[in-house]
């Protein structure tokens, strides 16, 4: 089966992970669990890349104009860091902005946007490629989830894997160490990577972050439910399911659940799964670090921090890290 996030694609966007054939029987896995789970990456359709969009205009949510301002603070000395010329690889790069307000002090000599979310991210790149004519730029539509080896057309010297938004936070520890080492792998001994943390910080801020007044965030994790239903076929009822976001303190991590509020069944084309009301659906973990463990864990990966900002009013950490020699 053609995985439908990937389908709808131009010619400027490449498609990678040539098979997204096991797209069906992950979720089928998820969906039957005994806690029943479906990956955060499936929240970003279309839609859901337009609804995270809103969610970061959002007061409660602190990360990402905690990390904007961070970019906007220290951008000098980043560029510094990393050095004009690299090839800039942002890892799910949504709407490309973070990346592309580093563009003038960076000055990459590619651009690589990567995302899952193919037809926001050929909307996002397309302008970037007309203000920013001088940057060689590739649009690739890939699950970086997956074992990913980037295409021939990506430049090989002095790759920067750009990983803002503390998405690494998605992946519970042992899968952000693989994750990591992946990139090391990908990058030679010349790459480094520039990535954004969250750190721990009060509970309420954290709840409110994830589960704020509008409604939006319970809107971009109901869309999931939309999102699996074009994927596989299934009758996810939207209305019968109720947002949840809270702290989870004892696991450090911000967890994401989607509830049913009755009973009921849902179906999809070779199977189906009763949900009692009240039973839930595990959509997102975004673990939140301390400091000194996100630097151990980029060292034990191979990456030796050489630079951290941070920002005095929220804890947020950006570090840029070399590739240590293989
Ligand atoms: C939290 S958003 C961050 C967007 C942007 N980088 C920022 O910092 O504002 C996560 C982004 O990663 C993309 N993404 C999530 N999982 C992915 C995966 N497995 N493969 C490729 N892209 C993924 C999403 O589509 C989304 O654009």
């Amino acid at each position: 089966m053609i995985n439908p996030m990937l389908t709808s694609c131009t010619s400027e966007i490449t498609l990678e992970g040539s098979s997204n054939a096991h797209v069906p029987d992950e979720l089928f896995a998820g969906l039957l669990a005994k806690q029943a789970c479906i990956s955060p990456k499936f929240l970003y359709d279309a839609l859901g890349s337009k609804l995270f969009e809103a969610i970061c205009e959002l007061p409660e949510y602190y990360p990402t104009r905690t990390e904007a301002a961070i970019f906007a603070r220290h951008g000098a000395e980043i560029a510094r860091a990393a050095g004009e010329g690299c090839t800039l690889i942002d890892l799910g790069a949504g709407n490309c902005a973070k990346a592309a307000s580093l563009f003038p002090l960076l000055k990459p000599a590619q651009y690589v946007a990567v995302d899952i979310s193919t037809e926001f991210l050929h909307e996002a790149l397309a302008p970037l490629r007309q203000r920013f004519a001088q940057i060689e730029m590739e649009g690739l539509g890939m699950d970086f989830s997956q074992q990913f080896a980037l295409p021939a057309q990506v430049r090989a010297a002095r790759r920067l894997f750009f990983y803002p938004g503390s998405s690494i936070g998605n992946f519970a520890p042992d899968d952000a160490y693989a994750f990591l080492r992946r990139l090391r792998l990908e990058c030679g001994d010349d790459g480094a990577i520039l990535i954004g943390i969250d750190l721990a910080k009060d509970k309420a801020v954290l709840d409110a972050a994830y589960d704020d007044a509008l409604g939006v965030t319970a809107a971009f994790n109901l869309n999931i439910l939309r999102h699996v239903n074009t994927l596989i076929g299934a009758d996810f009822d939207i209305r019968a399911w109720r947002h949840h976001g809270f702290y989870n303190a004892a696991r450090g991590r911000v967890e994401m659940h989607l509830e049913s509020t009755r009973a009921q069944l849902v179906q999809w084309p070779g199977g189906a799964r009763r949900f009692e009301a009240g039973e839930r659906i595990h959509t997102e973990n975004s673990y939140k670090y301390q400091q000194a463990d996100a630097i151990e864990l980029l060292e034990r990966s191979g990456f030796e921090a050489t630079r951290v900002w941070t920002d005095p009013r929220c804890p947020f950490a950006v570090i840029h890290a070399q590739a240590m020699a293989a």
